[in-house]
């Protein structure tokens, strides 16, 4: 019998790789993926721990959840409600005991579980929480990617976490660092590709430690994994996200400088400028440290742009301390950025720190960080205006008879161009810029896969 399942998605670009895979697995028990909750016989939210407020977002859906399930249920229908993700993994029973109309708790590392979860949940055999780590790899268990991602695709090659900052939650919701063996990746790269994909981002929680088994008996790190990506037959853009500073090695390093679909943009989190602090977030880079990184970054491919990622008021910052992280922000020129205040993870070390940083403390410090960024990213916006830049559009814009695409620098570039052009690469003049995107106008289709001198020359 024909059944649909929402997904509702919180959080990072795995949480989206994930939902799909979990699409995937569900397909051939017959059921179609919907967008609204209403009607589906399946919700599954998959959700997000790494700060409080995301957590809680999770709760507050729940509540309108429950109502939906028990109108549902007044009908004599039924609805299977899980819970997926990063939360589900953290608090395992404590969410039945705090939202106890749940079916299924299951965490990142037991998607592959699913199928049998939802027989025992239709079944009516009460709630089960499935939080371990199990010892099969979760990969092996998954159904090949069937679905279309549609012109930029993401690709998980790492997952987990060794590093263990002292603000992060990841380490301890994702398990420990898994690389998934190159011909298994590159089987995937090759399926997203037939199926219209022209860019792949591959996603770890720690991607630039990448250590996959060989094909030919060793291993491969990121840069090398890369290489032989660019080499697929149809591929034109190729992003890797996150990485940590203390991981970008010498052959990644140069992989920036050799292989032209790799894109010029790289999200590289600082997290702040104070050693001190840096120190504390047990991070193992050092904010010379970073700006030696970026240098040698921008010497293998010149015009490379840096975006990242700061937690400002963690334990102990110091005015000095955040004076550090504008000084860096300032001597980097981050391209774009995400800030945060800190927020308190139970079972962090950092959460139990002396000289937690007072609220309000916290938030004139970010409003001045934000400031900055906001600053620097409009300006390279605008500097961005009367080049060429070649766009993968790869959807519908607000207005009839527009595409937005990505520049190669992530920024949204919307264009009038015809619908059929959806999934193509083009190059586009900009013709403006406002704080967050960019408009532009069509001056003739780019050849398939992007040119290094044609790049190079955009931002000399
Ligand atoms: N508080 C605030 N920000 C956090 N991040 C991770 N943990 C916390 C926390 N406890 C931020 C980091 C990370 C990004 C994904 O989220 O900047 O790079
Ligand atoms: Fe979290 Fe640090 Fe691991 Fe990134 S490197 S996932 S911030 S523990």
């Amino acid at each position: 019998m024909a059944k649909t399942v929402h997904i509702k998605t919180y959080g990072c670009q795995m949480n989206v790789y994930d939902s799909d895979r979990m699409a995937d697995v569900l397909a051939p028990l017959g059921f179609r993926r919907v967008d609204r909750p209403d009607d589906a016989d399946l919700v599954i939210l998959n959700t997000c721990h790494i700060r409080e407020k995301a957590a809680e977002k999770v709760y507050t859906e729940l509540g309108s959840l429950k109502r939906l399930k028990s109108a549902r249920e007044k009908t004599g229908r039924k609805m299977v409600l899980a819970v997926a993700g990063c939360v589900a993994q953290a608090e395992g029973e404590e969410m039945l005991a705090r939202a106890p109309f749940v079916d299924i708790v299951l965490g990142p590392q037991t998607y592959h579980r699913l199928p049998r979860l939802i027989a025992d949940a239709w079944r009516g055999e009460g709630a089960r929480v499935e939080t371990d780590f199990p010892p099969e790899a979760k990969f092996d268990h998954l159904p090949e990617v069937t679905a279309t991602q549609g012109p930029s695709a993401f690709l998980t090659v790492q997952e987990g976490c060794d590093k263990f900052c002292t603000f992060c939650v990841v380490p301890y919701t994702r398990g420990a660092e898994f690389s998934r063996p190159v011909e298994s990746v590159l089987a995937e790269a090759r399926r997203l590709v037939a199926l219209g994909a022209r860019e792949i981002t591959l996603l770890g929680q720690n991607v630039n430690n990448y250590h996959g088994a060989a094909p030919a008996g060793g291993e491969w790190r990121l840069g090398r994994l890369i290489g032989a990506i660019a080499e697929i037959e149809g591929i034109s853009r190729i992003r890797y996200t996150t990485s940590y500073p203390a991981d970008m090695d010498d052959a990644l390093i140069a992989a920036h400088g050799a292989v032209p679909a790799l894109m010029p943009f790289l999200h590289l989190p600082a997290q702040s400028g104070s050693d001190a602090v840096l120190r504390r977030m047990n991070r193992r880079h050092t904010a010379d440290g970073y700006r030696r990184i970026v240098d040698r970054l921008r010497a293998a491919r010149p015009d490379i742009r840096i975006s990242s990622d700061f937690i400002v008021g963690f334990p102990g910052e110091s005015d000095h301390d955040i004076e550090e992280t504008l000084r860096l922000v300032r001597e980097v020129g981050f391209i774009q950025a995400y800030s945060f205040k800190y927020s308190p993870r139970p079972g962090t070390p950092a959460a139990t720190m002396e000289d937690q940083v007072p609220d309000p403390v916290k938030s004139e410090r970010l409003a001045r960080l934000q400031e900055l960024l906001a600053a620097e990213q409009r300006a390279f916006n605008a500097s961005c205006v009367g080049r060429v830049m070649p766009v993968l559009f790869d959807r519908a814009g607000r207005l009839a008879g527009q595409l937005i695409g990505r520049s190669p620098y992530m920024q949204p570039v919307h264009a009038s161009v015809p619908e059929a052009m959806l999934g193509t690469l083009a190059d586009v003049t900009i013709t403006g810029s406002s704080a967050t995107s960019l408009a532009g106008a069509i001056s003739g289709l780019a050849p398939p896969v992007a040119t290094m001198p044609a790049q190079a020359e955009a931002f000399s």
